[in-house]
Parts: structure tokens; C-alpha cells; sequence
């Protein structure tokens, strides 16, 4: 494991410490504020530089921003700096998700939507068709890779495409924090912003997250963005944890059983490791209440597929339980068509 710049300052903050500062429990311990040897994430030159620097490195960016207020905050910030270069109009998958509307919606920049059709109960990504046609009726692209479902999108095209139009492509990442060990599927080899929401698919606490950008430009902007859409008290237990997440290595055994594991059972094609899809239709609330009696417990049920979500630390004897319960459970038909329930389309009364 690399240096853990923030770890390392935690751990070695002077026992007797005596606190005349926020927070509020009094505490020692992880649980500290920005000090004179904890450094300022707004304008950080000590280890939070130091950690956002190596963060950049291995992410590929110019730049990169430590969040511990979840994508959320990363979206905001790039669809801020969108607007701050002038542009009005953004195109986004139809199954975006809710921070993405709820961006345009605050910056007053206009969606427009990209169709997604439903295979297997689930939204394709968008094709190169839609992104041609969302070219030329929106000024940016943003595309989530991997999306909830483990669908990667066609980046390397949209690159392609964006570059040839000179407008700028945006990834929300949320799901695909362990993916920039995997060059050619990570979004920040393509991407001129774009977010890794490492709490879900990297050993970060929840909430942690990274936006980045790859050129000076971007960065300025985006910068300005995270200034108006990060917190300006933000947790270093948080912050310590994406850093360890960012450099944790790679797991090809986990991620080898993971695709194994997939074929065994029966699971939605996906090119995702981390996202199983077993398909159970209508006998899935059966299906996971019996899996939440013997202790298991997955990330949703959306009425046709109910989806484990791993990470570089699931461990293999773990996935071999799920195995032989699954083997105990009868399934049902997935309906072809149905929208999907865990990513629910964008309604204007929300
Ligand atoms: C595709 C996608 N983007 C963005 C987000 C927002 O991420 P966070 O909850 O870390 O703010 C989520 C959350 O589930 C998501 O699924």
C-alpha cells in the first residue's frame, strides 16, 4: 500500500489534545476539524494536497477533488463548471440519475434526454446512434458508467464523437470507482470531468467520493464548482478513507470468481464484476426474504433481477454461500420490457 497521507496524520495527532474546537462531542481521536496540521481541503497545501495530488496521478487527472458529500457533490460541481464555460444544454441518458436533473434543474441548464431502450428489464446504454443525434441537439454529453445495472457505455465512441463536435464529455462514475485499474473502461481515460463514487465499489466509508478533470480548463471550472457544492466542514475519517480506497489494490481473485460466478448462475451479461443480476422476477420477494434469513442481504430487488454488489473486498467464501443459497431458490421470469424499478425515470414533480 502507498503512503496514506491522511491515515498517517490521524494517527499521529498528539495524545494530549485538548479541544477548544468544533465538533461538538469534545472527542480525540479521528473525528477532527481542519487544524493547523490537518490542513484545509478548500485550499489545501499539506496532506490533503499531498493526497489529492497522488489521488489525480492515479486517476489520470489534472486534477482531482476529495468529496465527502457523495457523487452528488461531484455532479453539481461538474454540471457548475458546464455552466461557468457558457454552455446551456447538457445531454443525458433517460435513466439518469436524480442528481443529474436536479443539477440542470439549480444551474438552469437545459437535459436534454438521450433514449435508452430496455432489454431484459434493464436500460441499454445509449448507442452511437443516440449520441450522434444528442450532439447535435445539446452542447455536452454525460454519460453514467457503469450504470447501477453493471452496463458499461461505448466511452471510447463518445470520446471520438465529442472530440470531433469540440464538446466536452462528463461521466458520472458513481458505480465505477474500482475501474481506473481497467484503462480502457474507466471513465477518466475518456472523460473531460467526471466523478468516482468510491463509497460504493471501493473499501471508502459512505459518502466518500472523488471528482476530476483532465485538463487545466476543466479543473478551474470545476474547482469553482466543488467550492459551491462541497461542505466546507468535511469529515477526515471520510476523507481518509477515499484516499485508502483510491490506492487500494486490485483484487483479480475476487473479481475472477465474481465473472465465474456469473456464468454459474445464470446472471444478466453484464461487463461490470462488481454488479450480479440474478434473475428471479416475480419470486424475488421470496427469493430475498430467504436470503435475509440466512444473513445476506443485496443491494436492491427491482421486481425482475435481485443484484449483489461486490467489491475488492468480498470475500470468496462469502460468494460461495450466496452460491449455495441461490441453488435453493426457484426463479422466475424476468418481464422483457418492464421499466426498471431501481432507476426509475426522471419525473418532473420530484
Ligand atoms: C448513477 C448514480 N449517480 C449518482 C449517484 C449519487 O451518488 P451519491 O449517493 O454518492 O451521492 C448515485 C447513487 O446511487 C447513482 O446511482
Amino acid at each position: 500500500m502507498p503512503k496514506l497521507y491522511i491515515a498517517e496524520m490521524l494517527r499521529a495527532q498528539h495524545k494530549h489534545h485538548v479541544s477548544f474546537h468544533t465538533p461538538g462531542h469534545k472527542r480525540t481521536g479521528a473525528d477532527i476539524t481542519e487544524l493547523s496540521y490537518s490542513d484545509c481541503l478548500s485550499s489545501p497545501t499539506g496532506i490533503l494536497q499531498a493526497a489529492e495530488n497522488d489521488i489525480a496521478e492515479i486517476l489520470g487527472g489534472e486534477r482531482s477533488f476529495i468529496l465527502t458529500d457523495g457523487s452528488t457533490s461531484g455532479i453539481f460541481s461538474m454540471v457548475y463548471a458546464l455552466k461557468a464555460a457558457g454552455k446551456t444544454s447538457l445531454a443525458v441518458p433517460a435513466y439518469s440519475h436524480p442528481s443529474v436533473w436536479h443539477a440542470c434543474e439549480v444551474m438552469r441548464i437545459k437535459p436534454v434526454p438521450m433514449p435508452q431502450t430496455v432489454r431484459y428489464g434493464i436500460p441499454q446504454q445509449p448507442d452511437v446512434a443516440a449520441l450522434e443525434a444528442a450532439l447535435e441537439g445539446a452542447e455536452a454529453i454525460l454519460l453514467t458508467s457503469p450504470d447501477y445495472y453493471g452496463n458499461i457505455a461505448n466511452l471510447s465512441a463518445a470520446q471520438k464523437l465529442c472530440v470531433q463536435a469540440n464538446k466536452p464529455l462528463l461521466v458520472d462514475g458513481a458505480h465505477g470507482g474500482h475501474l481506473h485499474r481497467e484503462k480502457e473502461v474507466y471513465a477518466g481515460s475518456y472523460a473531460d470531468m467526471w466523478v468516482d463514487g468510491v463509497h460504493k465499489s471501493l473499501p471508502a466509508m459512505t459518502q466518500g467520493a472523488v471528482v476530476s478533470a483532465k485538463s487545466q480548463g476543466w479543473a478551474k471550472n470545476l474547482h469553482a464548482g466543488v467550492l459551491r457544492f462541497r461542505t466546507t466542514s468535511p469529515s477526515y475519517p471520510i476523507m481518509a478513507s477515499v484516499e485508502y480506497a483510491v490506492k487500494y489494490p486490485q483484487n483479480d481473485r475476487i473479481k475472477e470468481a465474481a465473472k465465474a460466478f456469473k456464468r454459474e448462475h445464470g446472471c444478466y451479461e453484464n461487463a461490470d464484476w462488481t454488479k450480479i443480476l440474478v434473475p428471479f422476477g416475480k419470486e424475488g420477494p421470496k427469493a430475498a426474504a430467504y436470503l435475509e434469513a440466512h444473513g445476506v442481504y443485496p443491494e436492491f430487488n427491482d421486481g425482475n433481477y435481485i443484484m449483489f454488489y461486490l467489491s475488492p473486498c468480498t470475500k470468496e467464501k462469502d460468494l460461495k454461500v450466496l452460491g449455495r443459497l441461490l441453488k435453493k431458490l426457484a426463479r422466475g421470469e424476468v418481464k422483457e420490457d418492464a421499466p426498471a424499478g431501481a432507476i426509475p425515470m426522471y419525473s418532473e414533480d420530484e
